[in-house]
């Protein structure tokens, strides 16, 4: 009966933004009012990831984006509904979307305006096999917003929110606002994201890793070390185990609940590494943050990069903090 009546007393993503507006000074409402248009964008990509097979949206769309990769038809669709709901919403001064070579200025915006980082959908080449996929963004706020791309070229430190969509067995939406990490459901019944684990922590160490391993020619020795090590511990302890997914929102998700470290390292194909700061490193980054973890290069902290330009990439390890300060350690002595 104890859960029966707990079913009747939902705290819905707006109960607990409203509850925390009151706590705090940084939820304003303008500030839902920007959420609700990204849940929107959330609802909607989830319900059509969920029909994708039935409503021939998956493969190719014939087009590639400015990182020259091919687009496929949901990639296309998951940009359009952001763009449009956060183009409405009053809010949002300019954005960056992975799917466009140019940032978006929106010039009705009033000033006291954010700017909205995001990548539409992460991991499209698990599309087409039903594998979790996911939509990444970052926000940031300027009281003089310039209405240039400039507004979006800041430190992940700047950002004010972020968070990611999870298109898995269920859907999920983590987020922190900068008071710690929260994670909600999406009820499909209800069309509402709904509170289900309340400041994630990760330990200080655990026991995965996560990498792409086909890539182990072309790493640096610090990554390589250190992956030997996870595999033949030197202190005799139990070896790691590896999972990699693929979809960076699932491979992240999975290290906030069951803890890890995930790496995408500079490479000779990718000498920046391959994933772009703005809306897959930073917006990542500052979940892990929040949630206790750490996020660096292997030299530097990714929150405090420079982005070089909007779709400027870096390498990244990111997770528990005691493995991210062993692969510091092992930077150091490569050096
Ligand atoms: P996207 O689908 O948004 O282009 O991102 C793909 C990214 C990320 O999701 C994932 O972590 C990484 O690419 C996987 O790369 P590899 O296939 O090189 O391992
Ligand atoms: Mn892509
Ligand atoms: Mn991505
Ligand atoms: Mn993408």
């Amino acid at each position: 009966v104890g859960d029966m009546m707990s079913s009747t007393d939902l705290i819905t993503l707006s109960r607990h933004l409203i509850y925390q507006q009151k706590k705090h000074t940084q939820a304003t409402g303008d500030f839902t009012l920007l959420l609700t248009s990204i849940c929107l964008g959330c609802k909607f990509v989830s319900s059509a990831v969920r029909k994708a097979g039935l409503a021939n949206m998956t493969g190719l769309a014939g087009a590639q984006n400015v990182q020259g990769e091919d687009q496929k038809k949901l990639d296309v669709i998951a940009d359009a509904v952001f763009v449009n709901s956060l183009r409405s919403c009053g809010r949002v001064a300019s954005m960056v979307t992975e799917e466009q070579e140019e940032a978006i200025i929106v010039r009705e915006a009033k000033s006291g305006a954010y700017t909205v980082v995001f990548d539409p959908l992460d991991g499209s080449s698990n599309i087409d096999c039903g594998v979790s996929i996911g939509t990444i963004f970052g926000i940031y706020k300027s009281d003089h917003p310039t209405f240039s791309e400039a507004d979006a070229l800041k430190p992940g430190r700047e950002m004010v929110a972020a968070g990611y969509a999870m298109y898995g067995s269920s859907t999920s939406l983590v987020l922190s606002w900068g008071q710690g990490v929260n994670s909600y459901a999406l009820d499909p019944a209800l069309g509402e994201f709904i509170l289900t684990h309340e400041n994630l922590q990760l330990p200080p160490k655990a026991s995965i890793y996560s990498i792409n391993e086909g890539n182990y020619q072309s790493w640096n020795e610090a990554t390589k070390e250190f992956v030997e090590g996870c595999k033949n511990p030197k202190d005799g302890s139990k070896p790691y185990s590896a999972r990699y997914i693929g979809s960076m929102v699932a491979d992240i998700h999975r290290t906030l609940l069951y803890g890890g470290i995930f790496m995408y390292p500079a490479d000779k194909k990718s000498p920046d590494g391959k994933l772009r700061l703005l809306y897959e490193c930073f917006p990542m980054a500052f979940l892990v943050e929040q949630a206790g973890g750490k996020a660096t290069t292997g030299s530097k902290r990714i929150l405090d990069i420079q982005p070089p330009n909007i779709h400027g990439r870096a390498p990244i390890y990111l997770g528990c903090k005691e493995d991210v300060e062993a692969i510091e350690a092992l930077y150091k002595k490569h050096n």
